[in-house]
């Protein structure tokens, strides 16, 4: 049977993209726990940062994480930060694999720069400060995601070949 697949990476990496075909295809249902805290919290992302703050949300995070330890099977796409917090990465090799979508700071900053909006930890930031912030922290959690069990490039990802790397 396959496991709970757990999509991690860097914002704007394509994780709820790749995880929507990537579960589409499997046959499996699809979480986006971005959406799934916001269903809890009934307040935006946003929100929940503006009013309650980082620590708050990272609590937040980690709880609606590890709400779906029932579930059989599924394909999660966590937010950016999830693997960086408390024990989340640990939880998530307990429930299942992980693939880390890996994607240069220069097409993220591109990505980012156009979808900044809704990202609280972004939105405030003009271009350069949007670049080093994208550098900095990338620096910092790179090797929390190369702890992921696969890795795929986000530029060129064939979800039919992250099957097969599944099942090999
Ligand atoms: C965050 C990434 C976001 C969201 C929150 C914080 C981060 O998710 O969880 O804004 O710290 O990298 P996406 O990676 O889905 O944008």
């Amino acid at each position: 049977m396959m496991p709970k697949i757990f999509l991690i990476g860097f914002m704007g990496s394509g994780k709820s993209t790749i995880g929507k075909k990537l579960a589409k295809l499997m046959q499996l249902p699809f979480i986006d726990l971005d959406k799934e805290i916001e269903k809890k919290a009934k307040c935006s992302v946003s929100d929940i940062f503006k009013y309650l703050g980082e620590e708050s949300f990272r609590k937040m995070e980690s709880e609606v994480l590890k709400s779906f330890e029932n579930e059989t099977s599924f394909v999660m796409a966590t937010g950016g930060g999830t693997p960086c917090y408390f024990d989340n990465l640990e939880y998530i090799h307990t429930q299942g694999k992980s693939i880390y979508i890996e994607l240069d700071t220069k097409s993220i900053y591109y990505r980012l720069s156009k979808a900044k909006n809704i990202r609280p930890t972004i939105k405030e930031k003009k271009e350069a400060e949007l670049l080093r912030f994208i550098e900095q922290t990338f620096e910092k959690r790179k090797h929390i995601y190369e702890q992921a069990n696969y890795k795929v490039n986000g530029l060129t990802v064939d979800v039919k070949k992250v099957i097969e790397l599944l099942e090999s």
